[in-house]
Formats: C-alpha cells, sequence, structure tokens
C-alpha cells in the first residue's frame, strides 16, 4: 500500500480554473494532486528551465523521501502535464524545530504558467493541509537574492523570522 493512504491530510485531485492568453481570456482547468514518483521527469525538466541546472538524482531522492513527510508534496497539471509543483514538510524536532512548525522546500512553477496565481494555489492547499495535521507555525528558507521567491512569500503572509542562518566556509 502507498504509505501516502496512511494519511489523512491527503488531498484527493482538486480542480481550479485559471485565466490566461491574450488579456487572458482563456480559462484553463488546473488540477492539483499528490506528486509522485511518476512526475520525476516532468519536476526535474521544471527545475532545469528555471536554474539551467541538470539534478535528477537529486529530484528522485527528494520524491522518495516525500512519503515520510507528514503531508503530502503536491502538482499542478493542466492537461496531464505537470507545470508546477510544492514539497512541504510537517516538522518531527530536527535541528531544534518543534513539531508545531511546517516546512516549505521547494516551490516551482514552468515560467510561461508563471504570474497565474498556481504557486498561490500550490500553496493554499499545503497551508491546509498542514494546518490539519497540527501545525501553526510554517517556516521557509530563501535566497534573498531569489526577488520572485521572496516576492512571492512575502504576498503569502511570511514575515521574517526568529531563527537566523549560520554559515562557515571550509
Ligand atoms: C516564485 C514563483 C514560485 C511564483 O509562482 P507564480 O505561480 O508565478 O506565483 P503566483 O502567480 O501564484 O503569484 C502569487 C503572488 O505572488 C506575487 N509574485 C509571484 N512572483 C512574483 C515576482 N516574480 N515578482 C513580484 N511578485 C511576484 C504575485 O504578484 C502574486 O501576488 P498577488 O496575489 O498580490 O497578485 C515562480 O516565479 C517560480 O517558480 N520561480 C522559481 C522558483 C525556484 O527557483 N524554485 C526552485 C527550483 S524548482
Amino acid at each position: 500500500m502507498d504509505p501516502l493512504e496512511k494519511n489523512s491530510s491527503r488531498p484527493s485531485s482538486k480542480d481550479y480554473l485559471v485565466t490566461h492568453g491574450p488579456q487572458r481570456k482563456t480559462l484553463e482547468k488546473i488540477t492539483l494532486r499528490p506528486l509522485s514518483m511518476k512526475d520525476l521527469d516532468d519536476v526535474a525538466q521544471i527545475d532545469f528551465s528555471l536554474l539551467g541546472k541538470q539534478r535528477k538524482e537529486y529530484w528522485e531522492s527528494k520524491l522518495e523521501r516525500t512519503v515520510e513527510t507528514g503531508v503530502p508534496s503536491l502538482a499542478a497539471e493542466i492537461d496531464g502535464k505537470v507545470i508546477g509543483f510544492i514539497l512541504g514538510k510537517a516538522s518531527s524536532w530536527e535541528y531544534g524545530i518543534p513539531e508545531n512548525v511546517g516546512l516549505i522546500d521547494t516551490i516551482g512553477v514552468a515560467k510561461e504558467w508563471q504570474g497565474k496565481g498556481i504557486s498561490h494555489l500550490l500553496f493554499k492547499e499545503m497551508y491546509s493541509m498542514l494546518k490539519k495535521v497540527g501545525i501553526d507555525t510554517i517556516y521557509v528558507f530563501v535566497d534573498r537574492k531569489q526577488w520572485d521567491l521572496n516576492k512571492f512569500f512575502d504576498r503569502m503572509g511570511f514575515v521574517r523570522g526568529d531563527m537566523i542562518n549560520l554559515e562557515l566556509k571550509i
């Protein structure tokens, strides 16, 4: 049995409409559903198109571990093709992070589908799943130079938290 089947916070797939095209007059159906290993190629391709790095092995190990994260990660799909995703996690007391804290690990939307509210839909769904499993605070770690992500999380209501990142070059 898929370990996610045991997870009561697992969403069934949900459909939404977004507008796009000239003057945003075309309506497109977006489906949000749990991300699975079958999505590896699509996710790695979106990541490559956004960051210019081939990281299939990295994504393979990340997708393998999504079953241990307390909440399912999500794919946004149009006409059977993944165009965006969000990976989240309900914490289990690691790195001093208490159990009531959830983490957004990664979010990405293919360039041609950005600016249409798809990340907002993905985030809203992740937010409600995290809330359902008892999370009351969500952390996200963002490179301060990555303007799009900073703006996005600002719009989602995130503010600077109490954690700071320390680093030592070796
Ligand atoms: C940041 C990112 C996730 C936003 O996705 P998106 O689907 O375009 O975002 P949405 O359309 O849902 O926007 C939601 C809100 O964030 C704001 N926002 C999103 N991207 C923005 C940007 N680049 N500049 C300013 N505001 C932005 C929108 O204006 C919107 O605000 P509103 O609700 O007030 O209108 C997307 O640009 C992306 O995937 N960037 C690359 C991320 C990355 O490198 N991930 C790691 C590798 S996969």
